[in-house]
């Protein structure tokens, strides 16, 4: 096993370990990934400011996240089909978290169940909803996640329709894969992948397959959400639901101000700036670029969170830096996952706290609690080179 000290060595162990048709899942965005691109390499337009001489002793990257305590700021991201990237990868990924001391975000396109990752672990994760045509599961749904004792719903807002991505319309992806040649050929070089893949507790979306009838394809995300999801979502049903949970609400996909000031309308807990990882509207813009924007729109009065190219500790201090309450990772800790399981899910974690802690000291700070905006070197244009 090679030394591994960043996020990109993991990357390339998933690479080799895990099918194509998942690796290329996690590796996209929708048509021509310009804001896939962008989500990281708009973090590389900002530069830190070094100060020296400073005590850096009895350093802290301790936070809060709507209230929870966190070992850092950020959280794992809700992620689709991470129990196809590692067998049984939802509940790992959670029991990873919750050993580090960060949210874990169940996706409903899991394919482990609520259930599953409740019973594997001890302390409360979140649930990340998205709203269907078919209420009555949708309510199943939001009563699974209190059953389970959840401590936030994350609503997506971004995702009435899939965006298309062409490598996953190509590879036919599918949960569990669709044996074509293709497939069978890419699969017979995974074979550590398929052995563990053999005492998986599940292989299909677990929140769905037997919790909903009339399904005309249960394996495609495709289908699922072209049939499923619910074209008509407007701010009255979001506040309906909010309603129905009852607690916390995170609402997720946001990368507009006049939506910011919405979701503060409807008594959101927390917004999460995202573009949805580059995956759904190309074009928009990066979400470390629509952050400033946001809180000057509301950030006095809400949470403001965001995800979309956080790849270091680095660029979790910048976006903290910039005002962001709160990260989110997404691909980092799938590719820890599918390259070592829970293990990997915890070095992506060790090794964004560790840069994030340095990278700290090396700007003279010792607590997450002070980083703004005096820690870094912004572009002049930055926030205001795409104005409407
Ligand atoms: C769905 O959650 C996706 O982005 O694939």
């Amino acid at each position: 096993m090679p030394v591994i000290t960043n996020i990109a060595d993991l990357k390339r162990i998933y690479e080799r370990r895990v099918p194509r048709m998942f690796y290329d899942y996690t590796e996209s965005g929708s048509w021509t990934e310009q804001t896939f691109r962008e989500n990281t390499s708009d973090y590389d337009q900002i530069r830190l400011r070094q100060r020296v001489a400073v005590d850096m002793t009895g350093r802290t990257t301790a936070s809060q996240m709507i209230g929870q305590d966190v070992a850092m700021p950020l959280a794992l991201a809700p992620v689709g089909l991470t129990g196809m990237q590692h067998a049984d990868g939802e509940m790992k990924a959670a029991k990873a978290a919750e050993e580090f001391g960060v949210p874990f975000t169940l996706s409903t396109m899991s394919i482990n169940s609520i259930e599953d990752v409740a019973g594997f672990t001890t302390k409360p994760f979140w649930f990340q909803l998205y709203t269907m045509r078919d209420t009555d599961y949708v309510s199943r749904l939001i009563q699974r996640a209190k059953d389970a004792k959840c401590s936030a719903l994350v609503i997506t807002l971004d995702l009435q329709i899939l965006g298309q991505r062409h490598k996953d319309l190509k590879n036919g992806l599918s949960a569990p894969p669709k044996l074509t040649l293709k497939t069978m050929a890419n699969l017979a070089t995974k074979w550590a992948w398929g052995i563990e893949m053999l005492s998986a507790t599940r292989r299909e979306f677990g929140n769905i397959v037997g919790h909903v009838d009339g399904i005309s394809d249960a394996s495609s995300l495709g289908s699922w959400t072209a049939e499923q999801f619910d074209p008509a979502l407007d701010w009255t049903k979001i506040a309906k639901i909010k309603e129905e949970w009852g607690g916390k609400v995170i609402l997720k996909g946001i990368l507009d101000a006049e939506d910011a000031k919405m979701a503060l309308k409807v008594g959101a807990d927390a917004i999460i700036v995202s573009n949805h990882g580059g995956r759904q509207l190309d074009g928009a813009l990066s979400s470390i670029r629509a952050l400033q924007p946001i809180l000057d729109a509301v950030g006095d009065e809400v949470e403001v969170h965001i995800d979309g190219g956080i790849r270091s500790g680095q660029d979790v201090l910048k976006a903290v830096a910039m005002g962001a309450k709160g990260t989110y990772i997404g691909r980092p800790f799938i590719y820890g996952l599918g390259a070592m399981g829970q293990k990997g899910v915890t070095t992506a974690l060790e090794i964004i706290h560790k840069e994030l802690d340095i990278t700290m000291a090396l700007c003279g700070e010792t607590d997450v609690a002070n980083l703004g905006r005096h820690n870094l070197l912004v572009p002049q244009d930055f926030e205001g080179r795409w104005q409407a």
